[in-house]
């Protein structure tokens, strides 16, 4: 298998996994990071995200010399003795006030590669960006790339969920690689080699489209199993017992179709609101997503809905959340509906305690959870509360013993936002049990 020299630029959770898996997969990779903090941390060895796995990589490439971090693309580009071959863009494309992405950091990149490259270089779009950003990328480093040093411009969108992404990595459902030449595929080929996973190879709109395609779908199912589970709950059905039944249907298939208080985190949101905008700007009205957003945001009042419905007056009572992070294995607090969640309870003036495994201190830092008592585990978050919500499916929550809880508790109420709890089971150790769609 042939090594090449590779530059990632932007190390956060997609450069810094990305980066780090090539070097595991043998290549010489140098992450660049313009964050000074982040990467004199990443020199002495802390690793600024929880992603299990990841730590121990790192640790073996810098070990075996195949990972170094830089400040620059220049550096990064032209390490001492070496030429990327490769230059992954995977900085970050946040959202701006209108929904669109923000391509500027893209952008930055694509004139700082031009102005660096001394030879034939493969760069490839790894962030998530909106279809046409290729050919954007390609005519920057054109008008910056004065010696008209021979390049090409590939998108392979990443594929990564939080918490699984060095195992999503080196076990590809599939490695998207849309081009624009024979040689260009020829490079990312030899670079992802020794992964499994078939390789689809298209143009470079194509690619594109289908991370946002890909992610706006996966939205979908879980607001269309979310509304599912609000008439479920309606007409006194069992929704878990529906997405059952639906799934086993091999043309839905039984992932994410999960329902619970809404999806978070820093790409479905985000890529939704994007991929509206893209199609608005270009002429179609994809109005479905904008319903799957609507759903979203009604989910996440459902804890509300059910704590009045169940406490009567909230002022004052006592509100214990389980989980902050938008999902389990991570620390992740961007865009999680914990944060809306305490946002609507504490305009109630409840008195609002919280805990997470990990995402405790990010979410200690957010303005929006001032005034939450954050709590060192379970038992002392839900003392004395007058309802327990599970925000975060970790297994830790699971394996809550209710009865110990339910001794604790001023008023045994149990709101089950991922359905995590046998509902019997909760009944049980005596609480009056809600889950979604039950
Ligand atoms: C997602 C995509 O899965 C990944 O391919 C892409 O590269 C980045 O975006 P991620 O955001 O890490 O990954 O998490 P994911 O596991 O997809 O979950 C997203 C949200 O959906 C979470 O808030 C999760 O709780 C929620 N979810 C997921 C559900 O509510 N129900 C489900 O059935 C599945």
């Amino acid at each position: 298998m042939n090594k090449y020299n590779i530059c990632v630029v932007g190390s956060g959770y997609v450069g810094l996994v990305t980066g780090s898996c090539l070097a595991e997969l043998g290549h010489r990779v140098v992450c660049v990071d313009s964050d000074r903090k982040k990467l004199s941390a990443l020199k002495a060895g802390k690793i600024p995200i929880y992603e299990p796995g990841l730590p121990e990589i790192i640790k073996r490439c810098r070990k075996l010399g195949r990972l170094h971090f830089a400040a620059s693309v220049k550096e990064g580009l032209n390490p001492p003795g070496q030429r990327a071959d490769v230059v992954f863009i995977a900085v970050g494309t946040p959202p701006r006030a209108d929904g669109s992405a923000d391509l500027s950091a893209v952008e930055a990149v694509a004139e700082e590669i031009a102005k660096n490259i001394k030879d034939y270089t493969v760069v490839v779009d790894k962030s998530t960006v909106p279809v046409e950003t290729g050919d954007w990328v390609s005519r920057t480093i054109s008008r910056f790339n004065k010696k008209g040093v021979p390049y090409d411009v590939v998108s392979n969108p990443e594929f990564l969920s939080e918490g699984t992404a060095v195992k999503d990595f080196l076990n590809p459902d599939r490695i998207v690689l849309g081009v624009t030449s024979a040689r260009a595929e020829k490079v990312m080929r030899g670079l992802y080699a020794s992964l499994p996973g078939p390789v689809i190879v298209t143009d470079v709109k194509s690619a594109e489209l289908i991370k946002h395609a890909s992610n706006s779908f996966l939205a979908t199912k879980i607001s269309f199993i979310n509304a599912v589970s609000a008439l479920c709950e309606k007409v006194g059905a069992d929704v878990s017992q529906v997405a059952h039944g639906m799934g086993l249907d091999k043309r839905i298939g039984p992932l994410f179709l999960r329902p619970g208080i809404g999806f978070g985190g820093f790409c479905f949101p985000k890529d939704l609101e994007a991929f509206y905008w893209i199609s608005k700007q270009k002429g179609y009205d994809f109005s479905l997503l904008k319903a799957v957003k609507d759903i979203n945001e009604f989910q996440k009042s459902w804890v509300i809905r059910k704590v009045e419905e169940k406490l009567w007056n909230l002022e004052g009572k006592t509100i214990a959340l389980l989980g902050l992070a938008f999902k389990p294995h991570t620390d992740d607090m961007r865009f999680a509906p914990s944060v809306d969640i305490a946002q609507m309870l504490s305009q109630r003036r409840v008195k609002i305690r919280a805990t997470d495994p990990v995402a405790m201190p990010r979410a200690q830092e957010m303005p929006a959870m001032k005034g939450v008592t954050f709590c060192r585990n379970a038992y002392e978050c839900v003392k004395g509360a007058d309802c327990l919500v599970l925000i975060t499916e970790w297994p830790q929550f699971k394996d809550l013993d209710l009865k110990r809880a339910f001794k604790i508790m001023r008023t045994p109420l149990l709101l089950d936002g991922r359905n995590l709890y046998d509902p019997a089971k909760a009944r049980a150790a005596g609480f009056t049990y809600c889950g979604v769609g039950k």
